[in-house]
């Protein structure tokens, strides 16, 4: 189904962006591999296998020139894009009183601002192939939750960029955001999961406990 379709996902060095450029290159897709760094890149690809089909498009998402150079770097070596998946993103949480202007800046460039502007970079090609668009939002885009409140704004405007972009476009190409629910990554390893400060559960227990299946993705 997706032979040949020319796909740009980025943060997909590793968790759920590595698992969607899997599944498209599975598919017979041509896939753009994306991670901030050069090394980071090429061990995605190196875990995918390797192989021709899959294009190394390294660089930060966190700027505006990051996001051009990325998205740049995707069309000319697949010769245009059928699909952009936006999955690059941070996730740590912080009660207000530490959540700096840094921490704020951090958060909302690589998942708010990255999101837009690699949109943004990817119009042009978009609309020749009529393609489309897959944001990562959250979950906490749709809900709240304390000590989190910079990342479930960002992911709460990933929503409605979608929402609002969608209109905008079409009918051209379609936009569309997934908000999953808790997955195993690294993100989740390292902000949920491992923290061993609740005496009362674990985080796997809240995880679980968030999770209506009772199990982490
Ligand atoms: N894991 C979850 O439970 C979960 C749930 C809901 C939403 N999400 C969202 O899914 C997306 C992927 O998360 P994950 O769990 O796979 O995280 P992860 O930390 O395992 O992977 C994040 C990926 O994004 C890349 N990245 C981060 N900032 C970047 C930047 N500025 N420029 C380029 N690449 C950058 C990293 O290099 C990595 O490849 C994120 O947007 C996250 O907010 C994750």
């Amino acid at each position: 189904m997706f032979n040949d379709k020319r796909i740009l996902v980025t943060g997909s060095s590793r968790g759920i962006g590595w698992a969607t450029a899997k599944a498209f290159h599975n598919a017979g897709a041509r896939v753009a591999v994306n991670g901030r760094t050069v090394e980071s890149t090429a061990a995605g690809i190196e875990r995918l296998g390797g192989g021709e089909r899959l294009i190394a498009a390294p660089g930060d998402i966190a700027t505006v020139a990051g996001c051009e150079a990325v998205v740049g770097i995707a069309v000319d070596a697949l010769g245009g894009l059928d699909v952009l998946v936006n999955s690059a993103g941070v996730g740590k949480g912080r009660p207000i009183e530490e959540a700096d202007e840094a921490f704020y800046d951090w958060t909302m460039n690589a998942n708010l601002k990255g999101t837009f502007f690699c949109c943004r970079a990817a119009m042009l090609a978009l609309r020749e192939s009529r393609g489309n668009i897959v944001n990562v939002s959250s979950m906490y885009g749709l809900t709240g939750t304390a000590g989190h409140s910079v990342y479930c704004t960002s992911k709460g405007g990933v929503v409605m960029m979608t929402r609002s972009l969608s209109a905008e476009l079409a009918p051209d190409m379609r936009i569309n955001c997934v908000c999953p629910g808790y997955i195993d990554t690294d993100m989740v390893r390292r902000d949920w999961i491992d923290k061993t400060d609740d005496p009362a559960a674990t985080m796997r227990d809240a995880v679980d406990a968030y999770t209506p299946m009772n199990r982490i993705g």
